[in-house]
């Protein structure tokens, strides 16, 4: 099966790399807006660097990839569903809800497969207590999510990012918080900050800090603490803390780097959108309108923290 990557960056080599080790996958092409930088990523990662997209679509690759700069997502689906080729898309598909509940309408009208790359939902022990929250079900629960980063984004990375911290970076969480839950959202409320004393955050009116309290439908409370920048490794952890339990259940280790805590999640992720595009199963994996609801999550968020208050979700419907 011959696959594409559009975007030859970070995630779009790491995509590539877990791929290219599928033994379904005869060919991984990849393709970017700067010719020489898919050249030097197939070099790196093993595979076959095209001039630009239109010469990626040229050989009818049955699956996508798309892990380019996130303004391009939602422009990058709609040429996919056209060419009907499944699509897995890096988080987040877009930063509106308008733009986002327009493309979870187009994938599924089309019936083209739209898998987001929300990878803690291929991640072991984020599954197994996924598993031991299924168990205790109608049991309250406080469910904290941690998530720190090692270092800051680049400098220069603020000036045209795609969505504030909350947006950008804790979707990730929120999505996990739905997930591991398996409630919606009613509720959210957020403190924000800028801790790490770089001047960057706070001169683009974004925050390095993140602690938002969900309220979910069931009843139960999400607690995400989120960083920028920790100097105490990489870490993204669970904990569910029931209370009829002895001990929180945990879920997560401290790494040195992301790449370290998710590449198995990757290469799940990977071997998932594979198997589904040969009619298997998408198993864990995120659709648009999670995704969609995850945003929605994410710009509440916000919200919640300029505004101080706490902000109630409407129900997105499918
Ligand atoms: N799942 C995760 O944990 C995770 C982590 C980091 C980034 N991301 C997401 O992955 C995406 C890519 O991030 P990155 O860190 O790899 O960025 P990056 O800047 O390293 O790479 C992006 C690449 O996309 C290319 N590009 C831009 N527009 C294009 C277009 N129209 N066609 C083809 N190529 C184009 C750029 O030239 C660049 O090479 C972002 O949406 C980001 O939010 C996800």
């Amino acid at each position: 099966m011959r696959i594409g990557v559009i975007g030859a960056g970070r995630m779009g080599g790491l995509h590539a790399r877990a791929l290219r080790l599928l033994p379904d996958v005869s060919e991984v092409l990849i393709a970017d807006i700067d010719p020489a930088r898919a050249r030097e990523t197939a070099l790196h990662e093993g595979c076959t660097a095209v001039a630009d997209v239109d010469a990626l679509w040229g050989k009818r690759p049955r699956g996508v990839v798309i892990a380019a700069s996130t303004k391009m997502h939602a422009t990058l689906i709609r040429r996919a569903v056209r060419e009907r080729a499944g699509i897995l898309c890096e988080k987040p598909l877009t930063t509106t809800m308008d733009e986002s509940i327009e493309i979870a309408d187009l994938v599924r009208d089309a019936g083209v497969p739209l898998m987001v790359g929300f990878q803690r939902r291929f991640d072991r022990a984020f599954q197994d207590l996924r598993a031991e929250m299924n168990r205790r079900a109608g049991a309250g629960f406080v469910l904290r999510i941690r998530h720190a980063d090692t270092a800051p984004p680049p400098a220069g990375y603020l000036a045209t990012a795609p969505g504030s911290m909350f947006v950008d970076m804790c979707i990730h969480d929120y999505d996990t918080i739905r997930w591991l839950s398996g409630s919606e959202v009613a509720a959210v409320s957020s403190a924000g900050a800028v801790l790490t004393g770089l001047p960057d955050f706070g001169l683009h009116d974004d925050v390095d800090t993140v602690v938002s309290t969900i309220h979910l439908e069931n009843g139960s409370v999400g607690v995400l603490e989120a960083f920028r920048h920790s100097r105490d490794g990489y870490v993204v952890s669970g904990e569910m803390i029931g209370a009829d339990a002895d001990a929180a259940t945990p879920a997560g280790k401290r790494c040195d780097s992301w790449y370290e805590r998710f590449c198995e999640a990757f290469q799940e992720e990977a071997r998932t959108f594979v198997s589904s595009l040969a009619g298997g199963h998408h198993g864990e994996a995120a659709g648009a309108l999670d995704a969609t609801r995850a945003l929605q999550v994410a710009l509440a968020a916000e919200t919640a923290f300029r505004e101080r208050r706490t902000v109630a979700l409407e129900p997105v419907r499918a």
